[in-house]
Formats: C-alpha cells, structure tokens, sequence
C-alpha cells in the first residue's frame, strides 16, 4: 500500500516537474527543503545545521540570480520513515528546487530514491556513510567519510606506541565503516585488533561494553559513535577508571564533538582523534565563521555538522548563481559538481566522479586554551579522498 502510494507520489512528481519552466518559475523563488532530526537524540545536529544554514543566508542574502532563496525546515527525528515521507511532500507539494540535511545515514538513504526519481539535487550536509554517494547519482555530500577519517587514526596509532586495541563503535553504516578502515590500515602496519565491539545505536549501555574493554587490556580503545553521544563515551569510559588502568582512548573527532566538548571536563585532555573540522582550526576564515555563528547563535561552538551545513548552503548558492536561476535538477547537479573553495575547515572540492568531499583531514589532541576544550589541530593530511571509493 505505501509503495503504491509512493510511485504514484513520484508519478506526480514527473507531471509537476513536465510544466512549462514559467509556470514554475512564475514565483520567482528558489527552495530548499532543510530535513534535519530536529528532536530526538540526534537534535543537535539539526541545532547546528540549521543555524548554520541560517547563518550563511543571513551573511550572503536570500536573493539569488533573482530568484528569493527559501529555507523550509522540516523535523524527521532521524527517522528514516519520515525523512522519506517529509522528502515526498516537499518535491512534490512545495516543488523544492533542492533537499539537503540529512543527519543519519539511514535517513540519506531513505530520501535517495526520491531523488532519483524526480531529479532533485540532495545534499547531504551530516550522514558520513561512505557508500550514500552510490545511493543516487543526485547526491552531493558536504559532510565527510568515516573512511576518510579513520585511515588517519590507523597510521597514527601504531607510528605512537599504541601496538593492540579494541574498537567500540555504534551498529550501522557509519560505525561499520570505521571499525573496517581503521582495523585494516591497522593491522597493515603491524598492530593488533584484539576485539571489536558494536553497540546498539539506540540509547547504548556502554558500561558492559568497557568491561570486556577493561578485561582485554588493550593499549587503546579505538571509538566511533555519532555526534551528540560522545560524552557518555567519554563519562563512563572516566567513571571506570579505563585511564587509571593504562587504556588510552583514541577516536573520530566525532566523539570530541566541538558541540559538548567542553562539558566533557579535564578527564577529556589529551585524547587525540582524527577529523576535518575543529572549531579551533587556525585559519582567518575560521576564526571569522565561529565568531559569526557564535554572535548568533547565543554563543554556541559550530561544530563538524554546523561546517557541512554551511558549505552545503554555499555549493546551493554557487550552483543557483552559475546556472544563473535557470536550471532545472541536472543542471543544478553538474553546477555543483566540481566546486572548489576554501570552507571554515580549510579547502575542499566536491569530486565531480564521486560527487564526495574531498578534504583535509586532521590529527588533534584535547587541549585547554583560554580556560576552554579544543581540539588542537598539530597535523594534517592533505585532499583526502573517501577511500571507501576506491574498492
Ligand atoms: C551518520 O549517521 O551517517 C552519522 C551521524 C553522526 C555522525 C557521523 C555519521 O557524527
């Protein structure tokens, strides 16, 4: 019943998108339909998405080529169901010229099909899964790998006497993707995977988890969980004393999410993760990003997400300006394609094969400035491409 639903939905979608360019254009207004977990456990990132899209309309205007740019929000609780209902109403009722968000890689994949079908640009600004590219050639990720961040910590770890771990990751996509990548760069240089642990995304229970963590006695316990989760990783993996036994914890930047960091307290220090946005990246554009974000946002740290939010406005924005308020979906899709531009995470280019982000990623450590967190960038690696493409 809801698949006939759903093709008779796209049935429609084809007629609507078959009308004469002027009646669509009659209007005169550009949308984006914003899909964001906007309650829920995963809220922040629909927090910082949203004032970041917010914020990049606010700093480069709402009028495009001519055409008055228009933000529809919508909450999909970082439930797939909904993200794909809310992605059918807003092309086929609001006729958006573009969908973007996305904060869970099943809720990426969920709207892709939609997209295909009725050929609108979807930018995804959060979901980090490497294979959600491959799910619609009308995806475009601004976001970044966990592929591309993990290799990083794989070459890292061992070069630093970390000789044996265990990886704790949370059970889908993008948790499955960091376990693979960075066990096996790894072991190809020599260390040792003593066990890997997956634990349920859904309100997780880490205390037995860092048990068997505790009773393998590894060098290092190897964390990825998704943004708004890593303070209960780092509270219970502190509370249990994991430091005191000689453990220590390495991760993607995700655990050290600029967005809690700061709550985390002193037991934080010194953890090093590998990522491609800190709020402490020493740039000029950067510094003038988190000032600007902060002044409107109450003071809120941007973190990663708010940084995919914000570059997925500017990859809209550049393609709207290219195709001079003309085009349809292709032509949006292959004028984002290929941009390259200095985002507040350093430079970036959306590879036109893979329509991926190719970027720099990071090695930073917690360290304490001007009485704050930050993750403190001290090396980097230039144009990583995902390389989960690769295979
Ligand atoms: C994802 O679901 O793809 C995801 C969510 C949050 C992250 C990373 C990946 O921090």
């Amino acid at each position: 019943m809801q698949r006939r639903h759903l093709i008779h939905a796209v049935g429609l979608t084809a007629v609507a998108l078959a009308l004469p360019l002027a009646a669509q254009a009659q209007d005169n207004v550009f949308k984006i339909g914003l899909i964001l977990p906007m309650t829920g456990q995963q809220a922040s990132t629909g927090r910082q998405i949203e004032a970041a899209a917010k914020l990049y309309m606010a700093q480069n205007g709402d009028t495009v080529a001519g055409k008055k740019v228009v933000l529809i929000v919508k909450d999909d609780t970082a439930t797939p169901d909904v993200t794909k209902r809310l992605a059918q109403e807003l092309i086929v009722n609001d006729k958006v010229n573009v969908i973007a968000g996305f904060g869970v890689t099943p809720a990426a994949l969920a709207a892709a099909p939609l997209a295909t079908q009725s050929k609108t640009p979807q930018v995804v600004m959060a979901a980090a899964t490497s294979s959600i590219t491959e799910a619609s050639p009308y995806i475009v990720r601004t976001s970044f790998t966990l592929p591309q961040v993990s290799v990083a910590m794989g070459d890292w770890a061992p070069k630093n006497g970390i000789k044996s771990v265990v990886t704790l990751v949370s059970d889908y996509g993008p948790g499955n993707d960091a376990e693979k990548y960075f066990s096996e760069r790894f072991q190809l240089n020599g260390g040792k995977v003593l066990d890997k642990l997956r634990v349920p995304l859904r309100n997780p229970d880490f205390a037995p988890f860092l048990q068997k963590v505790r009773d393998a006695k590894p060098d290092a316990l190897f964390v990825f969980v998704p943004s708004g989760a890593g303070s209960a990783v780092m509270k219970q993996f502190l509370e249990r004393g994991m430091d005191k036994a000689g453990i220590k914890l390495i991760a993607t930047g995700d655990v050290t999410d600029d967005d809690q960091l700061n709550d985390m307290g002193d037991g934080a220090l010194g953890v090093v993760t590998t990522h491609h946005y800190s709020a402490a990246h020493p740039s000029a554009a950067n510094k003038k990003f988190v000032e600007a974000f902060q002044k409107a946002n109450k003071g809120m740290r941007p973190n990663f997400m708010a940084v995919g939010g914000y570059d997925g406005m500017r990859v809209i924005y550049e393609a709207l300006k290219q195709t001079k308020g003309q085009g349809g979906g292709d032509a949006l899709l292959a004028a984002m394609k290929g941009q390259v531009f200095e985002s507040p995470r350093g430079e970036v280019l959306i590879d036109a094969q893979t329509r991926d982000i190719v970027q720099d990623v990071y090695l930073r450590k917690v360290e304490k400035k001007d009485g704050q967190l930050y993750n403190v960038e001290f090396d980097v690696l230039k144009a990583v491409k995902d390389p989960g493409k690769a295979k």
